[in-house]
This record gives structure tokens, sequence and C-alpha cells, in this order.
């Protein structure tokens, strides 16, 4: 059944654009009693049996789940994304187990990083065993797959019996989403269930690495950054700041595999335009500003340190200063200045340093312009 919803402005100073025409929104289910806890679980389990397509939470993001041993509810992700099908999908899973069952081989390495950091943030790339649907992998000979730490969606998974194919719950290449709210505006009806297991506490996607040679490459990082990874012996890397595709890259071993499909140089993007900007004063920043042709009336700055407040710009967002808040904050910012209309977002540059690097990452990609769009 369609219903209504409004957002929720985030914090501001300054003016104030005009909010955005409401739309009908799925159905969407809450969870923060047992009761509606196990009756949320109950349903999503029923339409994913039946090849149905749930928006379910997990800590690091929203994701768009179906069975992933259903080819066709599978295609169903691709087509409602309008997900080019050469990007292959997550798995995700609820035991080690189950993960063991998807992959051929199960590297050495994937338990190690299992023993750390499973359930949570991170998606092993490993060689994908018979069980995996083409659909899953684009047909590829490897398959990702996550264990994530989100309580429903660890009790879907062990109450369905099946492993879920999710990538986040965004059409492609827009912010994934970190709320219900997010999912809902971007899908609207088109998609008939949302479980609102509340804010993602992560708020970016996870790391991914890839454990079929050797040495683990990060395909994408995340917030278990290169530093606590390397502290893994088989995982040797160097930090490669501005190598889009590639942030961190092992050293001493030759470059073989595929790589990941879905790192374009732009996604995660917002509708208007992004720059990332350093500045010491606020004059310095108004005085760009206006170098580079940009309406104060219509631009957004997201600040951390260095915050206006003469209230010469459209919206000034202010975001924590730590990294593990900066993310959680991060999409729901970007989506927010998004809602506002307005035409650019000047981000205040975070910090180069390892546990920035997820961030710097998902900024990077968003502030791509869209003529440099390539797949690499
Ligand atoms: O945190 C996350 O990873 C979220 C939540 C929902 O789990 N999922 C997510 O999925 O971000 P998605 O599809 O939006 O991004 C997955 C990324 C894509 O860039 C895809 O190309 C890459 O992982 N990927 C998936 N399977 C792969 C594989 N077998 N080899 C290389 N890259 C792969
Ligand atoms: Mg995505």
């Amino acid at each position: 059944m369609a219903a209504f919803i409004t957002r929720h402005s985030p914090l501001e100073i300054g003016k104030r654009g005009s909010l955005p025409l409401e739309r009908p929104v799925p159905e969407i289910l809450p969870t923060h009693t047992p009761s509606l806890f196990a009756i949320a679980v109950a349903r999503a389990v029923e339409v994913l049996k039946k090849g149905g397509l749930v928006a379910l939470p997990t800590e690091t993001v929203y994701g768009l789940a179906a069975n992933a041993f259903d080819p066709p509810a599978v295609a169903r992700i691709f087509a409602l994304k309008r997900r080019p099908s050469h990007n292959p999908i997550i798995v995700h899973v609820a035991s080690r187990d189950m993960a063991r069952e998807l992959a051929n081989p199960w590297p050495k390495l994937a338990d190690e990083l299992a023993d750390r950091f499973w359930p949570g943030p991170l998606t092993v790339v490993v060689g994908r065993s018979k069980h995996i649907p083409d659909i899953v992998t684009s047909g590829g000979p490897t398959v990702g797959i996550r264990w994530p730490i989100h309580p429903l969606m660890q009790a879907v998974i062990q109450t369905a019996g099946f492993p879920l194919a999710a990538p986040s719950a965004n059409l492609a290449n827009q912010i994934s989403p970190t709320c219900a709210t997010h999912v809902a505006e971007q899908f609207g009806d088109e998609l008939s269930l949302i479980i609102d297991g509340g804010d993602c506490n992560v708020g970016i996607e996870s790391t991914v690495v890839d454990v079929t040679g050797t040495h683990a490459r990060v395909l994408r990082p995340g917030m278990i950054s290169s530093a606590a990874l390397s502290l893994f012996k088989s995982i040797t890397q160097e930090p490669r700041e501005f190598n889009p595709a590639f942030p961190v890259i092992p050293t001493g071993t030759v470059e073989t595999f595929p790589r990941s499909p879905g790192m374009q140089a732009r996604h995660y993007a917002p509708k208007g335009r992004l720059v990332i900007w350093k500045w010491e004063h606020e004059a310095d920043l108004h005085r760009r500003m206006v170098g580079e042709g940009i309406d104060p009336d219509t631009v957004a700055i997201l600040a951390f340190d260095r915050i206006p407040l003469s209230g010469r710009f459209n919206q000034v967002h202010v975001i924590p200063d730590d990294p593990e808040a900066y993310a959680r904050a991060l999409y729901g910012q970007l989506h927010a200045c998004d809602a506002h209309g307005n035409t650019c977002i000047i981000v205040e540059e975070p910090p180069v340093s390892g546990e920035w690097e997820g961030i710097r990452d998902r900024l990077r990609r968003a502030s791509t312009p869209t003529e440099e769009v390539h797949i690499r």
C-alpha cells in the first residue's frame, strides 16, 4: 500500500531551500520492538521466498536483496537499479559455513580476515562455487561475499536459509541509502517492501578485498582501512591515494586479476556538482566560489573544521570531524544537499590519512565530472 513521507531537514545554518515533492513510497516495516522485528523478518522472508525484492538494513548501507540462488529474482535487482549486467553483486551470508559453500576455493587468507572482521563491513572476493548462478557474478569466476553484523539482516538470512544477493539499494551510480527514507525516495512504489532497521552505523559501503591471489588486494576502500588490513602479513600494501580504481596495491605482486567492474571513476554521485576544497577563511572560500562562477544561492557547504557562519551561502551543513562519525553522516548530508536543489556542494577536504581513505575515495568519485566517466 502506498503511503506518503516527508523529509526531515538535517542540521543547517543559513538559508533553507524548498523541500522536495512528496511521492508514493513502498510499505516500510519498523523493527524497534521484538514483535515488530519478528513480523518484519517473517514478511521479508515470505517475499524473498516468492522471488521478490526487499530493501534491508545493513551496518554499511541499505541493500536491495533477493535470494542469491534465484536467477530471475536477481535479474529483478539489475532491472530495478538500472544496473549494468557486467557489474557483479555481493552475496550476504550469516555464517562462515555458508560463505565456504559459496566459494571454491575458500583460501586461508579469507579465514584470517573473517576471524578478525566478520561479521562486519568487509567483503571478500573469492573463487565462486557451482552453487552461485552466473547472473550474480556477471558470468565472472569470482564472487564477493560478506557477513554483515546488522541483526535484522542476519535474522532474515538465517530464517530464509539461503544467502542474499544485495547491492546497495539505490539507482546505479547514485548515493547509497543509509536510512529507509533514502530507499523510499529512490524507488518510490516500484519497490514493494522496505524493512526499517534504523540509520546505518558505518555509513559507507564495505571494504572489498580480493583474496584470490597470494596477496590480497583492496578493490574498494572502506572503514576497515588498509592499515587495519595490513596487520596481516599476507596483505602487503602501499597507499595509492590518487589511483581511484586501486587506492592500495600490494607490493611485489603482479596485477593479473580482472578489475572490479563497479569501480567507475564517477560513482556515489549527488545530482549537483561536487567539489572538494580547502580554505583558511570564509572570505577565501567565497572569493574562489565567485571566481569559478558558482552561484551562492544554490550552493551547499559541507564542513567540519572551517565552518562558514556569515549566511552568504544557501546552506551550510556541519559534519563531525572524526572519521567514523563523518562516514556515518556523509550520505545523509549529500542526500539532504541534493533534496534542496543545490547545483553545487562544496566539501571541505578531509585529512589525508588511513582512517579517512574510504571517505576520500567516495568523495573523489562523487566529484569526478560526468564527462570523465569511464569504466575501468
Ligand atoms: O556495504 C556493502 O558492500 C553494500 C551492502 C548492501 O552490503 N553493498 C554494496 O554493493 O555496496 P554494491 O553492489 O553497491 O557494490 C559492490 C561492489 C561493486 O563495485 C562491485 O563491482 C564489486 O563490489 N564486486 C562485487 N562482486 C565482485 C567480484 N566478484 N569481483 C570484483 N568486484 C566485485
Ligand atoms: Mg552501490
